[in-house]
């Protein structure tokens, strides 16, 4: 009855949808991909509208796909436009705001996508009987029991929240820091962007501070209390301080206390004596703060791998980190390398560094030598390094060796750059636990140990999973087996980005 009405005239399929991303005008927001119903709205008011948001810096496209984020219609009949969306056979149509025209004349205004409210959004109406598809209930409070991937659609949230869990740690304040870390966590693993703060009743981890914050946001599409932050001095200059390689919270705040604001200050500074990580973390800052791309990280994995090799036919490297959660930019590349031979991992670390400096391409290396004792197991303190052999690096990477060149800042001619890498040694027997403490994120880990702890009676850390009931160690040679003694469903490493 509407279909045939409703079809916008460019038919799906008819062409590729990345036909129709605008060629002349500069794209602003790529996280938005807008898509216009025609019906109602008329074929030329639509090509009007289409240009407006362009030269404004919004993607608009002509079909309607899977990868649309933000369906504008003028036609406010619910029913009849949700029925044909429905027909458009798009994978998952709960990753679409459809959204009445008033969203869009505001973004217009605003010259940015303004936040989504109620009032904006058409909602299905089709659906009457049963509860609202809220995704409450089913959200556990341990990350290690949620889905996370690298798409995170509350961004908006969660970038705030990150904000003022920085800002707390800071301050020491681990209470309010952590409640702002979990509550980015639970959000960044719903399927859906936040429509609306009753949409948040039911889930975990959400107090009265986080709520305040997330209706500011949505209100106006910013909260004061992180404006405020992010204005601040003190704010400013340890987040500064703390980006150099080898400076920590402590020594940022001490330097903070000193007057100094800038990294001419401490570098003019005479009574400071940086040490030699920090020394080479203000060397290399600039290529080091940029982030390392995937084909960085695969060149460097293969220098890796052939040194390994070289030394032993039958040693193993994994990638692990933030780039085997599936990331396509890191801070530094992880990886592990052992051998199955017990004991012989711990001289690994030791060959690849000599081998790296033969090559000329070791620009700084701390290398920390296993403390690793099986009596003293576990050592559960979390954040507290583990005892295996380890050394944190900064090589020097050709761009020859990268598929499709380095990731340098423009106006780079140089053809290499420097790049973070951090290498951990465990004992084969050792092995699962490590690459799941190495894996992440951080939060992931946090609550893997706090739902051990918590939930089962139990202690793990990178070393080990210690049954206190039972008073035993449990053995492990694969991730999925420590998931299984902890009772815990399977979770794949892309799925670890809490
Ligand atoms: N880790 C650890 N012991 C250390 C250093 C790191 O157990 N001494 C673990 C962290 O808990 C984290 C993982 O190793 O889960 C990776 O750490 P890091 O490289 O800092 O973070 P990534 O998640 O890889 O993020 P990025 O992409 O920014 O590097
Ligand atoms: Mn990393
Ligand atoms: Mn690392």
């Amino acid at each position: 009855m509407f279909h045939a009405a409703m079809v916008p005239r460019v038919r799906k399929r008819s062409r590729p949808a990345e036909a129709s991303v605008p060629r002349h005008d500069e794209v602003k927001f790529e996280d938005v991909r807008l898509y216009l119903v025609e019906r109602k709205m008329g074929s030329s008011r639509r090509s009007f509208l289409t240009q407006l948001a362009r030269s404004k810096g919004f993607i608009v496209d002509n079909v309607l796909s899977d990868m649309v984020t933000h369906v504008v219609s003028e036609d406010c009949q619910a029913s009849s436009l949700w029925t044909w969306l429905k027909d458009c056979a798009l994978k998952n149509l709960s990753n679409i705001q459809v959204l009445d025209i008033s969203w869009f004349t505001e973004s217009m205004r605003e010259g940015r996508p303004v936040a989504v409210e109620t009032r904006h959004l058409i909602q299905d109406t089709l659906p009457t009987e049963g509860p609202p598809p809220t995704p409450v209930a089913a959200v556990s409070q341990y990350a290690c029991q949620r889905r996370t991937t690298i798409e995170n659609n509350n961004k908006i949230f969660t970038d705030a929240f990150e904000v003022l869990a920085e800002s707390y740690e800071f301050s020491e304040l681990e209470g309010p820091c952590l409640a702002f870390r979990r509550a980015a966590s639970v959000l960044k693993s719903l399927p859906m962007a936040v429509p609306c703060l009753a949409a948040t009743q039911g889930l975990p981890c959400l107090g009265e501070h986080t709520k305040a914050v997330m209706e500011e946001i949505l209100r106006y599409g910013r909260a004061f209390e992180v404006e405020k932050t992010l204005s601040d001095e003190r704010y400013q200059t340890l987040k500064l301080f703390t980006s150099v390689f080898g400076v920590g919270p402590k020594t940022a705040e001490k330097w903070y206390r000193r007057g100094l604001r800038s990294f001419s200050d401490i570098l003019a500074e005479p009574s400071i004596q940086l040490n030699q990580m920090q020394q080479s973390g203000f060397l290399h800052y600039e290529d080091i703060s940029r982030a390392v791309s995937k084909a960085e990280a695969r060149a460097l994995g293969n220098i890796i791998d052939e040194a390994v090799h070289a030394i032993t036919p039958d040693g193993i490297l994994a990638l692990t980190g933030g780039f085997r959660r599936g990331k396509e930019f890191g801070h530094d590349v992880d990886f592990i390398v052992t051998t199955p031979e017990l004991g012989m991992e711990t001289s690994l670390i030791p060959i690849i560094i000599n081998r790296l400096t033969r090559q000329g391409i070791l620009l700084y290396c701390d290398y920390q030598a296993s403390t690793f004792d099986k009596s003293k197991l576990p050592c559960h303190r979390f954040e507290a390094m583990d005892h295996f052999a380890k050394c944190f690096l900064i090589l020097r990477l050709e761009g020859s060796q990268v598929e499709g060149g380095l990731n340098s800042a423009e106006g780079d001619s140089r053809d290499w750059r420097a790049v973070r890498v951090d290498l951990v040694s465990p004992p084969m027997d050792r092995y699962a636990f490590a690459l799941l403490g190495w894996t992440g994120s951080r939060q992931f880990e946090r609550d893997l140990r706090r739902f051990a702890r918590m939930e089962r009676g139990m202690l793990l850390d990178n070393h080990a999973l210690y049954d206190k009931t039972k008073k035993e160690f449990l053995a492990a040679t694969t991730e999925r087996d420590i998931f299984a003694h902890l009772g815990l469903e399977y979770i794949e490493p892309w799925q670890r980005n809490a």
